[in-house]
């Protein structure tokens, strides 16, 4: 009997990938996915973690300290806790709960494939990323770039995911081929800054052309000229790195969605400032028009996070009225959550939880009225 795994994941789109890439080890080791309504039988459970927000991470956590009387009725099970808490600092898995076997990074699969290696005897193909017969949950995703360089002041991404890496432009075409040879119709290439790509997003997206060309005669349905029959769209894009060239570029090619994802983040100059984003709210409209003016249609979504340390009630208002303005087609709200070792975390002027509560609901309010 082949034995069993189980992922669950918590957390962003990249998440996603990294446990796609986890099946693509458990698989070529022989497992096979259980899927979620068998965990309790599986031969190992991995469960990939989000330390975004402290919320994501007790959640994470909770469901990791569930999994004990599982270990304990069946002691063979292997338990393993991967993703952004293993590599959270001052945060030792191992130490806080007894019956989890191994913990991992996010970079960190191919450590994995170390850990089993004595356990089971290992197909001779070399790892490939996502190949495995495990879904995500979101769709078909392309990594091109790990990590994060910009340490905004309120994020751990980049303590927990590293530098910035980005996979030359040939890996990732044949990955994308691949995909398409498996039946992909659209992809999303992911990375957490992902307009910094190394090797110009741009070039990258041009590049893409033959393999779009393929996916075109590969395809059974009729193309249309309208949304839904692109190949790629990408996430997430930093406003600052938001070049002319990359709308260009996306305007012209018609196998990339016309859909950008720019975290605004606030609408106040002194918080952004604050915040170390790069850019303040004019040259985020500068970035908007020039997307609106070669795509009028574009869809445009974006982050907002109320309730950074000592942010006034006016300049929250600026974040209020900015939504306004932009009409952006989708908002993520969050509630700011401190993160232990980023510079926010160490602010003396931290707003009381009540205010940063009230300022979520009152932004949902605000946004909800929008879209009505
Ligand atoms: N608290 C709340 N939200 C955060 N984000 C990042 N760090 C934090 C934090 N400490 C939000 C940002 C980012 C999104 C993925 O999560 O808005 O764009
Ligand atoms: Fe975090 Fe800023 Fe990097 Fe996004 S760009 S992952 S918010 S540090």
């Amino acid at each position: 009997m082949p034995r069993k795994y189980f992922i669950k994941t918590y957390g962003c789109q990249m998440n996603e990938a990294d446990s796609v890439r986890l099946a693509g080890v458990l698989e070529s080791a022989g497992y096979q996915n259980i899927g979620g309504s068998g965990y309790q039988s599986a031969d190992i459970v991995l469960v990939n973690t989000c330390c975004v927000r402290r919320h994501a991470e007790d959640v994470a956590l909770q469901y990791v300290a569930s999994l004990k009387g599982l270990k304990k009725k069946n002691p063979e099970m292997i338990i393993g806790v991967c993703g952004c808490v293993a590599a959270e600092p001052g945060v030792d898995i191992l130490k806080r709960f007894q019956h989890v076997d191994l913990v991992l990074g996010p970079n960190e699969a191919e450590k994995l494939r170390e850990f089993l290696k004595p356990l089971t005897p290992f197909s001779p193909s070399p790892l490939v990323r996502g190949k495995g017969k495990y879904k995500g949950e979101g769709g078909e995703f392309v990594t091109i770039m790990r990590g994060c360089d910009n340490f905004c002041s309120y994020c751990i991404v980049p303590y927990v995911r590293g530098r910035e890496v980005s996979r030359p432009i040939d890996e990732v075409l044949e990955e994308v081929g691949r995909k398409i040879e498996q039946g992909a119709k659209r992809m999303t290439l992911l990375g957490q800054s992902i307009n910094s790509y190394k090797y110009g997003l741009a070039n990258l997206m041009r590049a893409m052309g033959p393999a779009a060309e393929r996916r075109g005669s590969q395809s059974e349905e009729p193309r249309h000229s309208v949304s839904g029959s692109e190949l790629v769209q990408f996430l997430t894009s930093h406003p600052r790195d938001m070049s002319d060239e990359i709308i260009e570029a996306v305007a012209e090619l018609p196998y990339v969605a016309k859909e950008f994802m720019l975290p605004l983040q606030s609408g106040d100059d002194e918080i952004l400032q604050k915040m170390n984003r790069g850019y303040n709210l004019d040259h985020y409209r500068g970035r908007i028009k020039k997307i609106r003016e070669l795509m009028p249609h574009a869809r445009i979504s974006t982050d907002i996070l109320v309730g950074f340390p000592g942010e006034t009630e006016e300049q929250f208002q600026n974040t209020l009225k900015a939504i306004e303005e932009i009409k952006f087609n989708e908002v993520h709200m969050f509630a700011y959550s401190s993160r232990p070792g980023t510079p926010a975390a160490q602010l003396l002027d931290q707003l009381p939880e009540k205010v940063i509560k009230d300022r979520l609901q009152q932004l949902i309010s605000h946004v909800h009225r929008l879209v009505a």
